[in-house]
């Protein structure tokens, strides 16, 4: 039997939930949309739909439109619901406590978190914007849970050592490192240099 590359383009899959912060979603979906060796997939919850109408000038069909696959979330049968549909990894932007409780569980009921599981279980990579403040005993128990089955939590906390000058500024630097820990580099993402620090 003859082999061939796992992944030509890269896939990766994009969950927009109802944690305030839905442009972390729409940038990143901009971001990837410029490569066109990358495929992504995307699942907004019925709550993230309420929250890109609250937060955001843009659409629904607008989001949707900058993805080059979109999925129900109650659609359990879609591709990005078995293992055996290879991705990249998966990021949800953001990621409220509720979804992050249903990964923690392997609550498999919507398809964003049976996306999520199948992506741990795979070995793949699954980063968590989560955005919530502040936090008590029980969301940190439940990062510590996602984070041992091998997630990544990054909350979107905004770093100064870039000089941010915009709301654009922190959400790309965000977005950014986000997909640097899927293996998606954004060329222009600003890091930290020596040549930065005080003498
Ligand atoms: C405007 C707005 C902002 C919200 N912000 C957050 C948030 O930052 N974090 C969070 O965990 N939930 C937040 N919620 C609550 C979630 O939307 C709610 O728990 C929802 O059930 C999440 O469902 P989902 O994970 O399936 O998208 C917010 C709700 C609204 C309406």
């Amino acid at each position: 039997m003859a082999v061939t590359p796992r992944l030509d383009p890269q896939r990766i899959v994009i969950a927009i939930t109802g944690a305030s912060g839905a442009v972390y979603g729409i940038r990143a979906l901009h971001m990837l949309r410029a490569n066109p060796g990358v495929e992504t997939h995307l699942v907004v919850t019925r709550a993230g739909r309420a929250t890109i109408s609250y937060e955001t000038d843009h659409s629904l069909a607008e989001v949707k439109a900058l993805a080059d696959h979109v999925h129900s979330d109650q659609d359990l049968g879609a591709a990005i619901s078995s293992g055996s549909f290879i991705t990249t990894g998966m990021l949800i932007a953001p990621c409220s406590v509720k979804t992050l409780s249903g990964i923690a569980n392997s609550y498999d009921e919507t398809l964003t978190v049976r996306a999520a599981d199948v992506t741990l279980k795979e070995r793949r990579r699954l980063v968590l914007l989560l955005r919530e403040t502040p936090l008590h005993a029980g969301h940190l128990r439940l990062m510590s849970e996602v984070t041992a089955s091998g997630a990544i939590v990054l909350p979107p906390v905004p770093a100064f050592y870039t000089r941010p000058k915009s709301i654009d500024d922190i959400v790309d630097h965000s977005v950014g490192r986000a997909l640097d820990l899927l293996g998606f580099s954004p060329d222009d993402l600003p890091r930290w240099t020596e040549e930065r620090s005080p003498r």
